[in-house]
Protein backbone atom coordinates (compact mmCIF):
# COMPACT_ATOMS: atom_id res chain seq x y z
CA UNK A 1 0.00 0.00 0.00
CA UNK A 2 1.27 3.23 -0.85
CA UNK A 3 2.40 5.83 2.41
CA UNK A 4 -0.19 8.39 2.94
CA UNK A 5 2.43 11.28 1.91
CA UNK A 6 1.04 14.64 2.55
CA UNK A 7 1.34 16.65 5.71
CA UNK A 8 -1.25 16.59 7.37
CA UNK A 9 -2.55 18.40 11.16
CA UNK A 10 -0.06 19.44 13.79
CA UNK A 11 2.77 18.48 10.78
CA UNK A 12 1.21 20.62 7.93
CA UNK A 13 0.84 23.31 10.23
CA UNK A 14 4.36 23.77 10.99
CA UNK A 15 4.94 22.85 7.34
CA UNK A 16 3.01 26.24 7.09
CA UNK A 17 5.22 28.47 9.16
CA UNK A 18 8.18 26.98 7.99
CA UNK A 19 7.26 27.69 4.36
CA UNK A 20 6.75 30.97 4.76
CA UNK A 21 10.12 32.56 5.48
CA UNK A 22 12.91 29.57 5.78
CA UNK A 23 15.86 29.90 3.87
CA UNK A 24 15.39 26.51 1.75
CA UNK A 25 11.84 27.60 0.91
CA UNK A 26 10.97 31.13 0.65
CA UNK A 27 14.65 31.94 -0.19
CA UNK A 28 15.88 28.85 -2.32
CA UNK A 29 13.29 26.80 -4.35
CA UNK A 30 10.38 29.23 -4.37
CA UNK A 31 12.91 32.15 -5.82
CA UNK A 32 13.96 29.20 -8.49
CA UNK A 33 10.54 28.23 -9.50
CA UNK A 34 9.50 32.15 -9.77
CA UNK A 35 12.15 32.92 -12.12
CA UNK A 36 11.68 30.04 -14.42
CA UNK A 37 8.03 30.66 -14.75
CA UNK A 38 8.74 33.89 -16.27
CA UNK A 39 5.81 36.21 -16.87
CA UNK A 40 2.63 34.30 -15.72
CA UNK A 41 0.28 37.45 -16.62
CA UNK A 42 -2.99 36.41 -17.81
CA UNK A 43 -1.24 32.30 -17.83
CA UNK A 44 -4.34 29.66 -16.74
CA UNK A 45 -1.93 28.03 -13.60
CA UNK A 46 -2.26 24.53 -11.69
CA UNK A 47 -0.20 24.19 -8.68
CA UNK A 48 0.12 20.75 -8.07
CA UNK A 49 0.93 19.78 -4.27
CA UNK A 50 0.15 23.77 -3.23
CA UNK A 51 1.14 23.26 0.64
CA UNK A 52 -0.07 26.06 2.17
CA UNK A 53 -0.86 28.53 -1.04
CA UNK A 54 3.12 30.62 -0.71
CA UNK A 55 4.13 29.85 -4.93
CA UNK A 56 0.31 30.22 -5.76
CA UNK A 57 -0.07 33.24 -3.75
CA UNK A 58 3.03 34.91 -6.30
CA UNK A 59 1.17 33.69 -9.14
CA UNK A 60 -1.91 35.65 -8.75
CA UNK A 61 -0.12 38.68 -7.61
CA UNK A 62 1.97 38.31 -10.48
CA UNK A 63 -1.37 38.56 -12.42
CA UNK A 64 -1.77 34.86 -13.59
CA UNK A 65 -5.49 35.00 -15.09
CA UNK A 66 -6.72 31.54 -12.81
CA UNK A 67 -4.74 29.95 -10.29
CA UNK A 68 -6.23 26.46 -9.06
CA UNK A 69 -4.56 24.81 -6.87
CA UNK A 70 -4.29 21.07 -5.59
CA UNK A 71 -3.28 19.59 -2.22
CA UNK A 72 -3.80 16.21 -0.14
CA UNK A 73 -3.44 17.78 3.31
CA UNK A 74 -6.60 19.47 4.29
CA UNK A 75 -4.28 21.39 7.72
CA UNK A 76 -2.39 22.72 4.59
CA UNK A 77 -5.45 23.72 2.48
CA UNK A 78 -6.90 25.78 5.32
CA UNK A 79 -3.81 27.81 5.46
CA UNK A 80 -3.57 28.10 1.64
CA UNK A 81 -7.69 29.01 1.87
CA UNK A 82 -6.70 32.13 4.10
CA UNK A 83 -4.07 32.86 2.22
CA UNK A 84 -5.43 33.08 -1.28
CA UNK A 85 -9.24 33.91 -0.34
CA UNK A 86 -10.61 34.42 -3.58
CA UNK A 87 -7.85 34.43 -5.53
CA UNK A 88 -7.79 30.71 -6.50
CA UNK A 89 -10.03 27.48 -6.56
CA UNK A 90 -8.29 24.46 -4.52
CA UNK A 91 -9.07 21.43 -4.29
CA UNK A 92 -8.47 18.08 -1.51
CA UNK A 93 -6.91 15.93 -3.73
CA UNK A 94 -4.55 12.73 -3.48
CA UNK A 95 -1.93 13.15 -6.54
CA UNK A 96 -1.91 9.53 -6.53
CA UNK A 97 -4.97 9.26 -8.27
CA UNK A 98 -6.03 10.68 -11.77
CA UNK A 99 -6.92 14.55 -12.03
CA UNK A 100 -10.48 13.89 -13.57
CA UNK A 101 -12.20 16.84 -12.52
CA UNK A 102 -9.29 19.18 -14.69
CA UNK A 103 -10.56 19.57 -17.94
CA UNK A 104 -8.34 18.81 -21.26
CA UNK A 105 -5.82 21.07 -22.35
CA UNK A 106 -7.01 23.79 -19.98
CA UNK A 107 -3.98 25.15 -17.95
CA UNK A 108 -1.04 27.20 -19.87
CA UNK A 109 1.13 26.45 -16.60
CA UNK A 110 1.69 23.01 -13.79
CA UNK A 111 4.10 23.71 -10.91
CA UNK A 112 4.92 20.89 -8.65
CA UNK A 113 7.52 22.97 -6.04
CA UNK A 114 9.08 19.74 -3.95
CA UNK A 115 6.34 17.68 -4.33
CA UNK A 116 7.73 14.94 -7.12
CA UNK A 117 9.58 12.65 -4.83
CA UNK A 118 6.51 12.42 -2.59
CA UNK A 119 4.52 10.63 -5.23
CA UNK A 120 4.31 6.15 -6.43
CA UNK A 121 2.69 6.92 -9.47
CA UNK A 122 4.99 9.75 -10.72
CA UNK A 123 4.32 8.44 -14.62
CA UNK A 124 0.66 8.09 -14.28
CA UNK A 125 0.58 11.63 -12.95
CA UNK A 126 2.76 13.11 -15.88
CA UNK A 127 0.48 11.76 -18.44
CA UNK A 128 -2.49 13.41 -16.40
CA UNK A 129 -0.05 16.99 -16.47
CA UNK A 130 0.38 16.54 -19.91
CA UNK A 131 -3.57 15.72 -20.48
CA UNK A 132 -4.19 18.70 -18.82
CA UNK A 133 -1.57 21.04 -20.12
CA UNK A 134 -2.01 22.97 -23.58
CA UNK A 135 -0.20 22.15 -26.32
CA UNK A 136 2.94 24.84 -25.57
CA UNK A 137 2.29 24.41 -22.45
CA UNK A 138 4.95 24.76 -19.57
CA UNK A 139 5.55 22.31 -16.32
CA UNK A 140 7.99 23.14 -13.73
CA UNK A 141 9.45 20.55 -11.05
CA UNK A 142 11.53 21.24 -8.10
CA UNK A 143 12.74 17.99 -6.27
CA UNK A 144 15.64 17.02 -3.78
CA UNK A 145 18.79 16.97 -4.89
CA UNK A 146 19.96 13.32 -6.02
CA UNK A 147 23.43 13.95 -4.48
CA UNK A 148 22.26 16.05 -1.69
CA UNK A 149 19.80 12.54 -0.69
CA UNK A 150 22.96 10.55 -0.94
CA UNK A 151 25.12 12.76 0.81
CA UNK A 152 22.65 12.65 3.61
CA UNK A 153 21.16 8.56 3.42
CA UNK A 154 25.14 7.09 2.31
CA UNK A 155 24.78 4.18 0.64
CA UNK A 156 24.97 3.69 -3.30
CA UNK A 157 23.57 6.58 -5.47
CA UNK A 158 22.11 4.15 -7.61
CA UNK A 159 19.88 3.27 -4.33
CA UNK A 160 16.36 3.28 -5.64
CA UNK A 161 14.36 3.77 -2.23
CA UNK A 162 11.75 5.45 -0.84
CA UNK A 163 13.22 7.15 2.70
CA UNK A 164 12.86 9.37 5.46
CA UNK A 165 14.00 12.62 6.61
CA UNK A 166 13.44 13.78 10.12
CA UNK A 167 11.03 17.16 10.04
CA UNK A 168 9.80 19.38 12.36
CA UNK A 169 8.89 18.37 16.26
CA UNK A 170 9.20 14.72 15.81
CA UNK A 171 7.64 14.45 12.13
CA UNK A 172 9.38 12.60 8.67
CA UNK A 173 9.73 13.42 5.47
CA UNK A 174 8.59 10.65 3.15
CA UNK A 175 9.95 10.41 -0.48
CA UNK A 176 11.87 8.51 -2.89
CA UNK A 177 15.25 9.24 -3.30
CA UNK A 178 16.22 8.77 -6.90
CA UNK A 179 19.37 9.47 -8.89
CA UNK A 180 19.18 12.30 -12.09
CA UNK A 181 19.02 10.09 -14.61
CA UNK A 182 15.82 8.46 -13.01
CA UNK A 183 14.04 12.07 -12.20
CA UNK A 184 15.19 13.20 -15.95
CA UNK A 185 14.70 10.47 -17.35
CA UNK A 186 10.99 9.95 -16.01
CA UNK A 187 10.21 13.12 -17.23
CA UNK A 188 11.52 13.16 -20.82
CA UNK A 189 10.00 9.41 -21.29
CA UNK A 190 6.54 10.82 -20.73
CA UNK A 191 7.16 13.35 -23.31
CA UNK A 192 8.37 16.68 -22.11
CA UNK A 193 11.00 18.61 -23.84
CA UNK A 194 13.80 19.90 -20.85
CA UNK A 195 14.20 23.50 -21.70
CA UNK A 196 16.02 24.97 -18.30
CA UNK A 197 17.62 22.92 -15.21
CA UNK A 198 18.64 24.66 -12.27
CA UNK A 199 20.61 24.37 -8.86
CA UNK A 200 19.30 27.05 -7.05
CA UNK A 201 21.20 28.67 -4.42
CA UNK A 202 19.75 31.03 -1.44
CA UNK A 203 19.09 34.44 -2.83
CA UNK A 204 20.48 37.08 -0.61
CA UNK A 205 17.99 37.76 1.70
CA UNK A 206 19.11 34.60 3.51
CA UNK A 207 22.04 35.51 3.95
CA UNK A 208 20.40 37.82 6.98
CA UNK A 209 17.53 35.38 7.91
CA UNK A 210 19.79 32.03 7.82
CA UNK A 211 23.32 32.64 7.47
CA UNK A 212 23.98 29.20 8.18
CA UNK A 213 21.45 27.75 5.32
CA UNK A 214 22.46 30.80 2.93
CA UNK A 215 26.23 29.24 3.35
CA UNK A 216 25.05 25.17 2.89
CA UNK A 217 22.93 26.01 -0.17
CA UNK A 218 25.88 27.83 -1.56
CA UNK A 219 28.56 24.91 -0.89
CA UNK A 220 26.14 21.87 -1.82
CA UNK A 221 23.29 21.79 -4.01
CA UNK A 222 20.23 20.54 -2.37
CA UNK A 223 17.76 20.94 -4.78
CA UNK A 224 17.05 21.11 -8.41
CA UNK A 225 14.55 22.58 -10.60
CA UNK A 226 13.27 22.19 -14.21
CA UNK A 227 11.58 23.88 -16.77
CA UNK A 228 10.33 21.59 -19.52
CA UNK A 229 7.96 22.34 -22.52
CA UNK A 230 4.83 20.02 -23.07
CA UNK A 231 5.32 19.69 -27.11
C1 LIG B 1 7.54 20.27 0.54
S1 LIG B 1 5.80 20.54 0.51
C2 LIG B 1 5.70 21.74 -0.80
C3 LIG B 1 4.44 22.56 -0.75
C4 LIG B 1 4.39 23.67 -1.82
N1 LIG B 1 4.49 23.15 -3.15
C5 LIG B 1 5.45 24.70 -1.55
O1 LIG B 1 6.40 24.77 -2.33
O2 LIG B 1 5.34 25.43 -0.53
C6 LIG B 1 5.13 19.06 -0.22
C7 LIG B 1 3.63 19.13 -0.38
O3 LIG B 1 3.16 17.98 -1.09
C8 LIG B 1 1.96 17.54 -0.48
N2 LIG B 1 1.76 16.12 -0.82
C9 LIG B 1 2.60 15.11 -0.56
N3 LIG B 1 2.08 13.95 -1.03
C10 LIG B 1 0.89 14.26 -1.60
C11 LIG B 1 -0.11 13.50 -2.26
N4 LIG B 1 -0.01 12.18 -2.43
N5 LIG B 1 -1.21 14.14 -2.73
C12 LIG B 1 -1.33 15.50 -2.57
N6 LIG B 1 -0.42 16.27 -1.96
C13 LIG B 1 0.69 15.66 -1.46
C14 LIG B 1 2.19 17.79 1.00
O4 LIG B 1 1.02 17.79 1.76
C15 LIG B 1 2.88 19.14 0.94
O5 LIG B 1 1.96 20.19 0.89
Amino acid sequence: MRPDTAYHDEMGRQFAVQATGSAYHAYTDRPAMLRMAGDVSGLRVLDLGCGAGHLAAELVQRGAAQVVGVEGSEALLRVARERLGEGAVLHHHDLEEPLAYLADRSFDLAVMALVYHHIDARRELLSEIRRVLRPGGTLLVSTTHPTSDWAYFGGSYFADERVELPFGDGFALNFWRMTLEQFLGELLGSGFVLEELAEPRATEEARLVDPRRYDKTHNQPLFLSVRLRRP
